[in-house]
């Protein structure tokens, strides 16, 4: 059995709207709507939960009425950081467990609502061999580590090889069993400290392998104001053509207001 989580319990500061930023139309849906939509029709998917932003489970609960989205099973509040979030869906979905049973869960971003098909199928098919799945791209940036000295500010002390950086993305994905024991020896931690959950079995399970599954460019977190705008053309770009093969010339419209321009000509 499978289950998506679906991680909304963010207020969305960066982008600075009064509503959190999972609540915002995009291309005609609010972003969560897109993001349900996607786990709806994945047949790897039986059921989905949401956890949600103190205050705005109503709006989540009417989306999902709305929308008939029927794997839905619950949507309850989520945390006060990611990690809290994390683990109040690990206990959620604890209590509909026989003893010595296991699943698998897909923790998701709800602000990644261009999320494709076949990187959830990816991800489940993973999870037949290994215990924790993540999912990343390439960086087309430098990654720079820095150090900050004082007012003199931030200075360079490491440029890591970029051919073995990654940029990560959601889903993680993980046999339920083996996030709630990383979550357990976390809890022991006084100096605990994460922002997603692979690193959390990284750091407290350092035994257990985690797969890496190819992401993809259109799964882009919306996380500043320029990425509303970024998400809608993606949209539209969707729309014309599967990502995979997003056409040129529909891009090219895109990207010019409908004057195509010859490259090259
Ligand atoms: N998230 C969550 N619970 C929290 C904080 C974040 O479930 N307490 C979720 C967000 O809703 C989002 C995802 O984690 O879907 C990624 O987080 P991020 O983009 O940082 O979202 P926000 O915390 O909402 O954004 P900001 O940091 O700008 O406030």
């Amino acid at each position: 059995r499978t289950t998506a989580v679906i991680l909304a319990g963010g207020t969305g500061q960066r982008v600075g709207l009064s509503i959190p930023k999972q609540l915002l139309k995009i291309a005609g849906k609010a972003v969560i709507e897109h993001t349900l939509t996607t786990f709806e029709r994945a047949d790897s998917i039986d059921d989905i939960i949401v956890l949600m932003a103190p205050g705005y489970v109503p709006d989540v609960e009417k989306i999902v009425a709305k929308a008939g989205l029927k794997k839905v099973t619950k949507v309850i509040e989520g945390g006060s950081t990611r990690n809290e979030t994390t683990e109040r869906a690990i206990s959620a979905l604890g209590e509909g467990l026989a003893e010595g049973e296991d699943r698998n869960v897909l923790f998701h971003d709800a602000v990644r609502p261009l999320l494709s098909e076949r990187v959830i199928d990816d991800c489940v098919t993973a999870l037949e061999r290994y215990q924790a799945v993540d999912v990343a791209i390439p960086s087309a940036d430098t990654i720079i580590v820095t150090r900050t000295h004082g007012e003199d500010g931030e200075f360079i002390t490491e440029i890591p090889d970029r051919s073995r950086l990654r940029r990560g993305q959601t889903p993680q994905a993980f046999k339920l069993s083996t996030i709630r024991r990383a979550y357990e020896v976390a809890a022991g931690d006084p100096n605990f400290q994460a922002t997603d959950d692979c690193s959390v079995v990284l750091k407290y399970l350092p035994d257990v392998p985690i797969h890496v599954v190819a992401g993809d460019e259109y799964n882009m977190k919306v996380t500043q104001p320029v990425d509303v705008f970024i998400a809608d053309k993606l949209f539209q770009l969707a729309s014309t053509a599967a990502p995979e093969q997003a056409d040129e010339e529909a891009y090219r419209e895109l990207l010019t207001g409908k004057t195509v321009v010859v490259f090259g000509g």
